[in-house]
């Protein structure tokens, strides 16, 4: 188990604390990690008390809990750790009495599951009314910011109150079991960092894709689009952590030195290299138009783009970016496509294609490496290509309880390690990258491509590779 804790989740009433902080805190306390004499607090406005909370949390956790999971004497056991409290994060209210529930020696967690313009007020009078001490942490949500000026002030205001080392900004996808795993299988095998680099992979894809409209949050959403929803935090970080250089150690900021230099080293985006798409409806599903609630939206729900990072080990090697929403299927993977031998000895080969590792990201989570063999048979030297396929669901021996990313990062919080967590500079570094862009949709007013529902995207997106003499991996 973790050290003895206070977490207050600001918020706590709230679709995220619902959804994903309090079921993944149960099942870790399920599974034993979850100190004697813990507590979590939900904040909120809402008037609560701390029974009413705790039917709250049940309900959360019947919800969103696999149903074997529902022991009722475990839940119980559980919700006698949570409290209440309504504070008004704008107001004064609620700030002494939460003062007086803190207790010493105890690690203080905060969580801001909140607005994003509610970051600074909090920070700020968890700072005034002296309930953060010097070991306490808080932990932001995105969005961190929509631009660098917003960002660089949101950094700027947690500063006054909080040090770099008490501030964790999550990005959930950091969280991810894949994620995590993709720098084990980079640093803890031999077989591919030597390969890695722009003399044998010739490209790399990374595709999120998703099922899912923006119904129900259309209105956040259609202020964002792709690229700061999607694209500026969650696709960026797999980059990083794809491209990067290895860490001496996995020390926190050994980690995030080498993602941000990543980062540093993007090329500025040429528009020719970027695909805009928003989709289409159909009798089944409304169109992003009708979702965002905005008939004259030019906010895009899918992006494709092609990307350079200017270093020795990548100048040469492009990298295909594609996310979006109400694509065909769920679909989040990385491929390394590594480039053909330098010379075939068994004559030419029809189709054939060249060596590729999967990340799989989710569904299925696992990885997956193309290899060539021979065809089987008397049929003379014919190559084909097999997947060495390893599926961690399969390989683990209770593989379907794989950790939900908020689980993780939520006892990274409570154990002080920052790895996993964005630093302020590398979000700065980030929306430097990505500002230049949305820029320039602004000044020209280019509006995003329609796509069908259900499709892989536009047509445009196909040829971005097609152009190069290269295609996207299927989405399924
Ligand atoms: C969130 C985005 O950060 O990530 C959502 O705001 C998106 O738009 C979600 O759907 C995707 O997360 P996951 O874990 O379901 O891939």
């Amino acid at each position: 188990p973790v050290e003895v804790f206070d977490l207050v989740i600001f918020g706590g009433t709230g679709d995220l604390a619902r959804r994903k902080i309090l079921p993944g805190l149960y099942r870790r306390f399920l599974a034993g990690q979850l100190p004697e004499g813990m507590r979590i607090i939900g904040a909120a406005r809402t008037d609560f008390d701390d029974a009413g909370y705790r039917s709250f949390v049940n309900d959360a956790i019947c919800e969103f809990v696999k149903p074997s999971k529902h022991d009722k004497e475990r839940i119980k056991e559980f919700v006698e750790n949570i409290h209440y409290l309504a504070v008004d994060a704008m107001g004064e209210s609620g700030w002494t009495e939460l003062a007086a529930l803190m207790r010493p020696g105890v690690i203080r967690a905060f969580y801001f599951s909140v607005a994003p313009r509610l970051f600074g007020p909090l920070a700020e009078r968890l700072h005034e009314y002296e309930i953060a001490d010097a070991d306490s942490r808080i932990v932001v949500e995105k969005p961190f910011g929509r631009d660098l000026e917003t960002a660089k002030a949101l950094n700027g205001v947690l500063a006054e109150s909080f040090d770099e080392h008490q501030i964790y900004r999550i990005d959930h996808y950091l969280g991810k079991e894949t994620v995590q795993n993709l720098m084990a299988v980079r640093f803890g095998n031999v077989l591919f960092e030597p390969l890695w680099n722009s003399q044998y992979v010739d490209h790399i894809q990374i595709t999120v894709a998703e099922s899912v409209g923006v119904g129900g949050r259309g209105s956040y959403y259609d202020k964002s689009g792709a690229i700061r929803d999607m694209v500026q935090n969650h696709l960026m970080q797999l980059l990083c952590l794809i491209a990067m250089e290895p860490p001496s150690d996995f020390e926190p900021d050994a980690v995030r030195d080498e993602k941000l230099k990543v980062i540093r080293a993007l090329d500025p985006v040429d528009q020719a290299d970027i695909v805009r798409g928003q989709y289409r409806g159909d009798d089944d599903v409304a169109s992003y138009l009708e979702d965002a609630e905005n008939e004259d939206s030019t906010t895009e729900s899918f992006i494709a783009m092609k990307l350079g990072i200017s270093n020795w080990r990548w100048k040469g090697t492009p990298i295909y970016l594609r996310t979006g929403k109400r694509l065909r299927d769920r679909t989040s993977e990385i491929a390394v496509v590594f480039k053909d031998p330098p010379h075939s000895i068994f004559g030419p080969q029809e189709g054939r294609r060249g060596n590729v590792l999967v990340i799989r990201l989710q569904p299925n989570e696992g990885m997956n490496l193309r290899v060539t063999i021979k065809e089987p048979g008397p049929g003379g030297m014919r190559l084909i290509e097999v997947p060495l396929d390893m599926s961690f669901a399969e390989a683990l021996a209770d593989g379907d309880d794989i950790p939900d990313a908020y689980e993780r990062l939520i006892m990274d919080v409570m154990r002080g390690n920052q790895t996993l967590f964005m630093r302020g500079d590398e979000v700065e570094a980030a929306w430097a990258w990505t500002d230049p862009i949305i820029e320039a949709w602004e000044k020209a007013r280019t509006k995003p491509v329609p796509y069908d529902a259900g499709s892989s995207g536009p047509d445009d997106s196909l040829m971005l590779l097609h152009r190069d003499g290269r295609r996207w991996r299927e989405i399924k």
